[in-house]
């Protein structure tokens, strides 16, 4: 019998959440993050279910991720978001038709003197107030007209991120927003600002291209359940089987370092899952994870195989019983929220050991 544990992923849900960003942002086309092994969700499996679905163009990184892209047969533009590492990539870009950001004067600098074999798209960030990438606000106009004129670039676009934008109640969304549009006034260029927090939450910033991300996976990116965000269903599917049961007696304690100690008798299930194959080592005692579809609670050090539950209360828990660590009746944002990690994070950084597996609704 192989391991139990199981990462699926629903290609259905994907789609779902893909045609969920046009209600939440109609007629504007979606650039959709799939950086990251597309959040951990398998990049080129997520890409390819995206541009089928209709999505307008994706977006990644760096260069090495978006050739990855193009050489499974992707056709949509691809935008690397953190533009080239070397002159050399400009041209590569222009061969490959990637569209690439551009934030820096030494970015500028390669673009200027770049003899590409045919002219590139780009984006130029604007430094709104988040102060990571881009261009200050005050200097966009001049580089816009300087970069019009050259044979090298054939479409110039204009964007910013959000610093704040998962905070509804903080105002700094709108100023980053008033600050685009000022810097950007009278410019002839299409524009980008929101992510997946500001598609849902700031409607007024979606201007001609909206670009998601943690919302194509189905999770809320306001870091926990949101009415807005309701709408969206889970693409990640992470569930495993009790592997042994153990019964405790009041002052016995559980696995390495002991950290948990029982304090009445209690019962224990093993499951297999564990930091090997992405989830939390440092999940705190008491994070939610379903046994038989009930709520258990992780106790003890999380292993690199392992974890182990308090199932006290749950009737029928044996070996074999399912476990949901998260998806679809527990979201990934209830386990962040126990382990010191963001749901980006968590996603992202979950490794190549659970195969993924891909299913269109019903596994
Ligand atoms: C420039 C940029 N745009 C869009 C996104 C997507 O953000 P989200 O996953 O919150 O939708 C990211 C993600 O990090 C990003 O860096």
């Amino acid at each position: 019998m192989a391991r139990p544990l199981k990462l699926r992923i629903d290609t259905a849900a994907l789609l779902h959440n893909l045609a969920t960003v046009a209600e939440y942002a109609p007629n504007t086309p979606r650039i959709c993050c799939v950086k990251a092994n597309a959040y951990g969700h398998g990049g080129i499996e997520v890409a390819q279910v995206l541009a089928a679905g209709g999505a307008e163009a994706l977006a990644v990184a760096g260069l090495e991720e978006a050739l990855a892209l193009r050489k499974t047969g992707i056709k949509l533009p691809i935008l690397a978001l953190e533009g080239p590492f070397t002159a050399a990539e400009l041209q590569e870009m222009a061969a490959q038709q990637i569209w690439t950001v551009i934030h820096s004067d030494q970015q500028l600098a390669w673009l200027q003197k770049a003899h590409p074999p045919q002219p590139l798209d780009i984006w130029l960030k604007v430094d709104t107030g988040m102060h990571r990438l881009g261009f200050a606000p005050q200097r966009l106009p001049n580089i816009y007209r300087q970069l019009t004129p050259l044979p090298q670039v054939a479409r110039i676009r204009l964007m910013t991120h959000f610093a704040c934008a998962s905070d509804l109640a903080n105002p700094f969304t709108a100023e980053q927003n008033a600050r685009f549009e000022q810097a950007t006034a009278g410019l002839v260029a299409e524009r980008s600002l929101a992510n997946s927090p500001a598609i849902i939450g700031w409607p007024q910033t979606h201007a001609d291209w909206v670009r998601p991300g943690l919302m194509l996976y189905g999770i809320s990116p306001f870091g926990q359940a949101h009415p807005a965000a309701a709408r969206l269903k889970p693409a990640m599917q992470v569930d495993s089987a009790v592997i042994a049961v153990r019964e405790l007696q009041a002052g016995d304690a559980v696995g390495y370092n002991h950290r948990w100690r029982a304090t009445t008798p209690a019962r224990i299930a093993v499951v297999a899952a564990g930091y090997g194959d992405g989830y939390p080592r440092n999940t705190e005692n008491g994070t939610p994870a379903l046994v038989n579809g009930q709520q258990a609670k992780v106790v003890g050090r999380v292993a690199m195989d392992m974890l182990t539950l308090d199932v006290s209360g749950i009737a029928d828990v044996a070996v074999g019983s399912p476990v949901e660590l998260w998806g679809t009746n527990l979201s990934v944002n209830d386990v962040a929220a126990h382990s010191g990690y963001s749901p980006y994070e968590l996603l992202a950084r979950i490794p190549a050991r659970p195969e993924r597996s891909y299913y269109a609704g019903t596994p």
